[in-house]
């Protein structure tokens, strides 16, 4: 090789390390955002005390209702209401998260952020498959978000993306509905109905639900509204869901529910939600003859603002576990906030010919399950039987009694130096219960004590079945296939980690019982 030639090789070599080099200082710099928020929920330790281990939670910060549910190239995606900047309410953001089992969730960068037309609130997104909106680039489809603005009024947005749900465009038009002059006109779900080939959006107005529909997703005609005269109305309506379900998996005989939380004056006090069952035509709700009663979503005091995730064929939702009276009070750090585990959604027809919508936890819950810590059979209990060497703080109880003669029976968890939180079932009265009274850390808040009950009755007039997940934080109860929930949180000591069974004023026979260890979404 002549010198020139070796020195013109050399440089060639300089100019591409330097390239190289270049190119990927670009590129790792591109998103420091990214980097930053990946690294911050990947060092989070998820071991502080009362730290849920299976249930959803930010790394850190202020987090309450599920929003924009979507199934979308195989994954969940889970948005929720945060804000990335404290552990109070503020800065409403839409937090993101990813699943691809519904149990281990990835937390991502904030998706989107407040911006001079308000806070972010609640909302729902929709897969737009062959770009009716015509937002997107050719047929190639994307993700529609929904979102109140919340700035000096409420109205109802639009944003758009491409990337999965990372980052969202906000639509020029905005807003989309804008308000009518009502206070409270928030949390816009939208739904393809298959029936009147339309894109309905519901949303509440104070205390009732508002209709409107689309051909083209993204201009918007009022069309009903539904609620005056109808359910509770101890406080605002809030975060509306609209489904469509078959009546004991007849699919023949198809129902529709439409589900309202309200906040305050829910039936264990503070914020919950009730429900109604009846009919949609693409147009108007109609309540189904006979339903004067309020329907409770459940009993508990900690689950509100559900959402069901969109693009699927079943209905599976989530809620915010935790209640308004006493959310920003709640004694956890680095995080305050957590999600209920996720649920399929029924109706059934119960023993009386009501008919009821039922939860059961996913099965996708199951891969959780450890060592089977108990194992029972046809006992018959007569007082209190606590569980030698058991010390848990994640498990999963399924049990089915035989109501004797006991007035009531049914687990003492989370049990410790004078603390205990009691899932009972009362045969005198016939109610399920959560006591969560002496549950440990209560005094944070007034209202956070108490005693919460579910009407119930024996299924066959003799079988109760309950289902109990216990998790650091949390009891969701499960009672007679779904039938009746009770979602709570609870604060216990370090040690309280015991568990028994108890049955008052005589026999109760435990027909099964099995107790299994659950491991952590974070491991
Ligand atoms: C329900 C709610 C919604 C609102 C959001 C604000 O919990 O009050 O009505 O959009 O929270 O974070």
């Amino acid at each position: 090789m002549t010198k020139k030639r070796q020195l013109l090789v050399s440089s060639m070599v300089i100019v591409v390390f330097i390239v190289v080099v270049s190119i990927w200082y670009v590129l790792q710099k591109e998103d420091p955002k990214q980097i930053e928020e990946t690294t911050e929920a990947s060092q989070a330790s998820y071991d502080e005390t009362w730290r849920p281990q299976f249930h959803y939670t930010p790394a850190k910060n202020w987090m309450n209702d599920p929003n924009g549910m979507v199934y979308y190239k195989g994954k969940y995606h889970l948005f929720y209401q945060h804000n990335p900047k404290g552990d109070q309410f503020g800065n409403m953001s839409w937090g993101h998260a990813v699943s691809e089992d519904l149990i281990h969730w990835k937390e991502l960068d904030v998706a989107m952020e407040p911006d001079e037309n308000g806070m972010i609130f609640s909302g729902s997104v929709v897969v737009d498959e062959d770009n009716t909106s015509g937002l997107f680039q050719g047929d190639e489809g994307g993700l529609i978000a929904y979102y109140t603005s919340a700035g000096d009024v409420q109205d109802q947005r639009l944003a758009y993306s491409t990337d999965e749900g990372k980052t969202w465009t906000k639509y020029e038009g905005n807003p989309i509905v804008p308000n009518p002059g009502i206070k409270d006109f928030r949390d816009p779900v939208v739904m393809w109905h298959e029936d009147s080939e339309k894109w309905i959006m519901l949303l509440v107005a104070g205390d009732k639900v508002m209709f409107y529909g689309s051909d083209n997703m993204v201009d918007w005609s009022y069309l009903s509204e539904f609620g005056s005269d109808h359910g509770a109305h101890g406080g605002v309506w809030e975060t509306p869901e609209l489904f469509e379900l078959p009546v004991d998996g007849n699919q023949d005989q198809k129902k529709w529910v439409l589900q309202v939380d309200m906040n305050p004056g829910s039936i264990a006090g503070g914020s919950g939600g009730q429900y109604f069952i009846g009919d949609f035509d693409g147009k108007e709700f109609k309540l189904d003859r006979g339903q004067t009663e309020t329907k409770w979503t459940d009993y508990g005091k900690d689950f509100y603002a559900t959402q069901a995730f969109n693009n699927m064929d079943k209905v599976i939702w989530i809620a915010w576990m935790s209640n308004w009276q006493y959310a920003a009070d709640i004694p956890t750090s680095p995080w305050r906030g957590a999600m209920s585990l996720p649920r399929e959604v029924s109706l059934t027809t119960n023993d009386r010919g009501e008919m009821l919508l039922t939860q059961q936890p996913v099965k996708e819950l199951d891969d959780l399950r450890g060592e089977k810590l108990i194992e029972m059979e046809n006992r018959t209990l007569d007082g209190s039987m606590s569980l030698p060497e058991f010390d848990e703080r994640t498990y999963e109880i399924v049990a089915t009694f035989r109501v004797d003669e006991a007035d009531e029976f049914g687990f003492k968890v989370a049990q410790g130096e004078g603390e205990e939180t009691i899932v009972g079932y009362d045969d005198q009265n016939n109610y399920l219960f959560t006591d969560r009274n002496n549950s440990g850390v209560t005094d944070f808040h007034p209202e956070f004590g108490g005693v919460f009950r579910a009407p119930m009755e024996a299924m066959d007039g003799y079988t109760i079945k309950l289902h109990i997940y216990v998790d650091e934080s949390s009891v969701e109860v499960f009672g007679n296939n779904g039938q009746k929930v009770l979602t709570n949180q609870i604060f216990p000591s370090e040690g309280s980690d015991d568990l028994s069974i108890y049955s008052y004023g005589g026999n109760v026979t435990i027909e099964s019982l099995e107790v299994y260890d659950l491991e952590s979404m974070h491991e």
